[in-house]
């Protein structure tokens, strides 16, 4: 899952503080990132501003995943030269830091074509940032650090001290070692790796007693967590999820994302039997054609994937679903393309994330001689989404009339609105006290909008 858009946040500001500009692109573990590199400068001094214009430090988080990714990011730090410049002229001094995917895969290059950048640092080594900038306030030049160090980041990082409100990102597990004919991220985030049981709560424990109510855990490969657990054996997803159900105040749990391939039992019964962990999955799937799915190296068939759903429908039948789908694979033909949709049509998603597909140097799909013409990637694509576009309104359609716990967490775009999500993420609104933000409350679903639901409350009383 992607977000391309730009995503910033804000403290209060003040006077004569110094300030810190995080522009974040890319996945969820981006996010979560970059949060964790305002909590590593927030001790410094630095306080978080949306307003790039009056920072000492700016940072761009970057995502490598799909075409243009530099091209995109070189773009963006020609508008963060002209603030540095403006700021010169004023006698104050601006770092500029490039961080995350583009930073690890191209970090030489963004310091060749970009010399005013100040500090390139890869998703591994984020926590060395503090003593980065404490080295270029002593010395001018460029620094950068793109190691996969031994030591893991998550040992040095300072425990959550601000949250945004009700919901927060964790990350549970990095890397991959899957090597995806066409994916980039093996090479960005490096090996596998999943953090301690131990660390995992304690860093819930702090988010809940900051007021967050749900949790989403996330991983490149989230479900093949397999973390140390406090017994000194190795647990899994469903072991640690049950753990966290047992913190006072967390209410939901999410994950993702997850790989078919490491889609347990365990897992599936957890759907079943706690609820704390909310009826909706993330699972991509990129094709339904066994000869495409060979050819990326997903390690399953279409088949084992329609088992796999039959599985969770049977422990949860209203669970939704979720996918990746990834048209115009090199050799993907238009018998290949109606697997796919064969596919979409058996399983019926709630929503689904399509791209065409993107060769990205280095990695094995981008050599290969038997390349999509881009005209017919477009029809495929435009075939795909339009139907995964009625799967999902129907999807919504059938959450019409029912009675559904929302968790509240912002007020709503029209005074005397508030909003939030539905155990099966769609966002819904209705009119409603602000003092019901930060809880779980009883609605009806009534109305289908294009991008949300709306609803009414039937429980003033909450139930969380
Ligand atoms: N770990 C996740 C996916 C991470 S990348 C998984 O295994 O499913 C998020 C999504 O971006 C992928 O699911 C895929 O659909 C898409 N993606 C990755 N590389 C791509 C490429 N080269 N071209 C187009 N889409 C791509
Ligand atoms: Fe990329 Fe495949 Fe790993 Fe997902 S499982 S991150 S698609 S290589
Ligand atoms: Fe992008 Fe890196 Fe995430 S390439 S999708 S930011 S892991």
């Amino acid at each position: 899952m992607c977000n391309d858009g730009l995503i910033t946040t804000a403290t209060n500001l003040k006077r004569n503080s110094r300030y810190l500009h995080v522009i974040t692109w890319g996945c969820q573990m981006n996010v979560y990132d970059s949060n964790r590199m305002m909590d590593l400068l927030r001790p410094l001094g630095y306080h978080v501003t949306e307003d790039a214009g009056i920072a000492d430090i700016l940072i761009l988080n970057t995502c490598h995943i799909r075409d243009k990714a530099t091209e995109k990011v070189f773009s963006e730090l020609g508008r963060l030269k002209q603030i540095k410049d403006a700021r010169a002229q004023e006698g104050q001094s601006t770092l500029i830091a490039v961080a995350g995917c583009v930073a690890q895969a191209e970090g030489e290059e963004v310091l060749r074509r970009a010399p005013f950048v100040d500090i390139v640092l890869g998703p591994q080594t984020y926590h060395r940032l503090p003593e980065m900038i404490a080295k270029m306030h002593r010395k001018n030049g460029q620094l950068i650090d793109t190691d996969f160090p031994v030591e893991s980041k998550f040992d040095y990082l300072p425990a959550p001290e601000q949250t945004n409100g009700y919901t927060a990102f964790l990350t549970i597990q990095e890397g991959c070692d899957k090597f995806c004919s066409f994916c980039v991220v093996p090479y960005t985030r490096g090996a596998e790796e999943s953090r301690p049981v131990n660390s995992i709560i304690a860093e819930a424990k702090q988010l809940c007693e900051l007021g967050i109510k749900e949790i989403t855990l996330l991983g490149q490969n989230v479900n093949a967590y397999h973390g140390e657990g406090p017994d000194g054996k190795s647990w899994n997803l469903a072991q640690l999820a049950e753990k966290l159900s047992t913190i006072p105040g967390l209410i939901r749990i999410r994950y993702t994302t997850s790989h078919p391939r490491d889609m347990n039992d365990s897992l599936i019964a957890a759907h079943r039997d706690l609820p704390t962990l909310m009826p909706f999955l993330h699972l991509p799937v990129q094709s339904g054609s066994d000869r495409v799915l060979q050819a990326m190296n997903r390690g399953h068939t279409a088949d084992d994937y329609r088992h796999l759903i039959d599985k969770l429908r049977k422990a949860r039948p209203d669970i939704a679903l979720s996918s990746d789908f990834i048209v115009g694979h090199p050799g993907e033909t238009a018998e290949d393309f109606k697997e796919t949709m064969r596919l979409v049509n058996d399983i019926t998603f709630a929503q689904a994330y399509s791209f065409k597909y993107s060769p990205r140097s280095g990695t094995v799909a981008a050599v290969s001689v038997r390349q999509v013409a881009e005209s017919e990637k477009d029809a495929r694509l435009q075939e795909l989404q339009a139907v995964l576009k009625l799967q999902q309104e129907t999807f919504n359609r059938q959450t019409l009339g029912r009675e559904i716990p929302v968790l509240f967490t912002h007020k709503g775009r029209k005074s005397g609105q508030i909003a939030g999500r539905s155990p099966y993420l769609q966002a819904i609104h209705i009119d409603g006290p602000d003092n019901l933000i930060g809880f779980e409350a009883s609605i009806k679903v009534n109305e289908l909008l294009t991008h949300s639901l709306s609803g009414t409350l039937i429980k003033e009383q909450r139930t969380s």
